[in-house]
């Protein structure tokens, strides 16, 4: 819906303690799947079309305020909830950030991570038709302990909502809850929400007062909606049900979009990343941050790219780990890669096991097969990296650049002494430090020239063995 011509807008309430978190983060900052908690309910607000969204902060109100204005911009306002005095006082906080809007208030909390657009956009349908001054989702559960529960006249007809501290052991066994997700009218909203009082267990404003005051001047309309996308998250355990519940439905999209996943319930991927048609992904992958993977990519078990593109066809044999670095088409990393900020990698690059390049770009089909530590190089193409390489690049006190030509073959057991360049086609010997430029063309060696000294090993042998039987009898 065009948001301009929107007549609904939003308040989501994250001004709350979190108490039950016992985290000095304030709880709608905790993330999910790379997300703060408060991100998700926002998003959806803004998703169903809400024409603004005010999100009302208090605790932590400066860093919730700079996680929303980073990730939202201007399309996110922020109110001011001074003292947490309860749900009531929090939504009227808000709606005092947009005293003149005469629409609909879509009010949710903060801490409703699985709420969707399509949820939002049910209950503002039913809402509009129903023509009473306030609607909202309900949904049932076995035992609904903690939540706010539904309370219904002889006729299904809905007079109040009643808190956990506050249900009678009757009203306790009800399994109709409260989610927190409302449609209010404006107009119902400003004359009602001065008239909430503190009498109740919790010596708060509740704003679920608010429902029975409509269920007298019109009615307060029900609207039954899939539990699972209306938990909240109270404490550690909800988080991580949440966050599950989260996991799984990204997997889903992405299964739906064309992507293989073989053991889905093991795969975890945040909400942030995109991954293209005909990509595998095995068991116990987790791509995180804002990864990107390319067509066809094949990601092995149990790789951990982070913030990391990966290139068309790639494949990421088993175990490798990669954050903020650029894997080209083709490229063949792992198993048991390390691949760190900044590394870049041309196509049909392979990078073997144990090898970990940082802040080093690697030209188109360059090889570092084993065991070797590359950091801040520049490599060219066609470059091969012999086992055990290391770039010494760090000198205790600035990192130097170690440079790498175009076909130049860098034998094992190397150390290139950065800063430092090794031109094209230059070939450096096995087991060589490296302390100068070496020319193009040129072979380079730098090791103490070897000795055979005939018959020495069989008599070392036998010197050392009577050694130990003479130590031996002496006991
Ligand atoms: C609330 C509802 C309950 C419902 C449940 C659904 C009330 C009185 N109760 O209970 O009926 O079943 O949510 O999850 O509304 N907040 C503020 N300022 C405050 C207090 C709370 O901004 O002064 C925010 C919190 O940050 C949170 C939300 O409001 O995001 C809900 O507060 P919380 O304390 O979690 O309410 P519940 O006890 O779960
Ligand atoms: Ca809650």
């Amino acid at each position: 819906m065009n948001q301009a011509s929107s007549d609904f807008l939003a308040i989501v309430l994250a001004a709350g303690h979190g108490t039950r978190m016992k985290s000095a983060l304030p709880k709608v900052l905790h993330p999910l799947l790379g997300r703060e908690m408060v991100s998700y309910p926002v998003q959806a607000a803004l998703d169903a079309g809400a024409s603004r969204v005010v999100c009302v902060v208090g605790h932590g109100a400066e860093q919730v305020t700079s996680a929303l204005s980073a990730r939202f911009g201007e399309r996110v306002l922020t109110a001011l909830q001074e003292q947490q005095l309860g749900t009531g006082d929090a939504a009227r906080a808000g709606q005092r950030a947009v005293p003149d809007w005469d629409g609909w208030i879509v009010i949710l909390h903060g801490d409703s991570a699985l709420i969707t657009s399509r949820a939002l956009s049910a209950l503002m349908a039913r809402a509009r038709e129903a023509k009473g001054p306030l609607a909202l989702l309900t949904a049932s559960l076995p035992d609904a302990t903690g939540y706010g529960r539904i309370v219904r006249d002889a006729q299904g007809v809905i007079v109040g909502i009643r808190e956990q501290k506050d249900c009678s052991p009757d009203e306790a066994a009800l399994r109709e809850f409260n989610p927190g997700v409302y449609a209010v009218r404006a107009d119902f909203f400003a004359a009602s929400i001065g008239s909430l009082n503190t009498d109740n267990a919790q010596r708060e404003l509740y704003l679920t007062d608010l429902v029975s005051l409509a269920a007298k001047i019109g009615g307060a309309t029900g609207v039954p909606w899939d539990v699972a996308e209306l938990h909240g998250i109270n404490d550690r355990r909800e988080l991580a049900a949440s966050e599950q519940a989260l996991a799984a439905r990204i997997v889903r999209a992405h299964q739906v979009a064309g992507v293989t996943v073989r053991a889905p319930e093991s795969v975890r991927i945040d909400a942030e990343v995109v991954i293209a048609a005909d990509v595998v992904l095995e068991p116990n992958v987790t791509l995180r941050g804002k990864t990107r993977v390319e067509r066809g990519a094949h990601i092995d078990v149990g790789c951990v790219p982070t913030t990391t593109i990966v290139g068309e066809g790639a494949h990421l044999k088993p175990y490798s780990v990669a954050s903020d670095a650029v894997i080209g088409a083709e490229a063949r990393i792992g198993p048991f890669a390390h691949l760190r900020p900044g590394t870049e990698l041309a196509a049909d690059v392979h990078i073997g096991n144990f090898v970990e390049p940082k802040n080093t770009r690697i030209g188109n089909g360059s090889k570092a097969n084993h065991l070797a530590y590359l950091g801040d190089g520049q490599i060219g193409q066609g470059v091969n990296v012999g086992a055990g390489t290391i770039f010494c690049n760090y000198d205790g006190w600035s990192k130097h650049v170690t440079v790498l030509e175009d076909g130049a073959f860098i034998g094992s057991d190397s150390q290139l002494v950065a800063p430092g360049t090794v031109g094209k086609d230059a070939y450096v010997g096995t087991g060589t430090t490296v302390t100068m430029d070496v020319p193009e063309d040129a072979f380079a060696i730098g090791r103490t020239r070897q000795e055979n000294k005939p018959g020495l090993a069989k008599r070392l042998r036998a010197r050392l063995a009577a050694a130990a039987a003479a130590a031996k009898a002496k006991k």
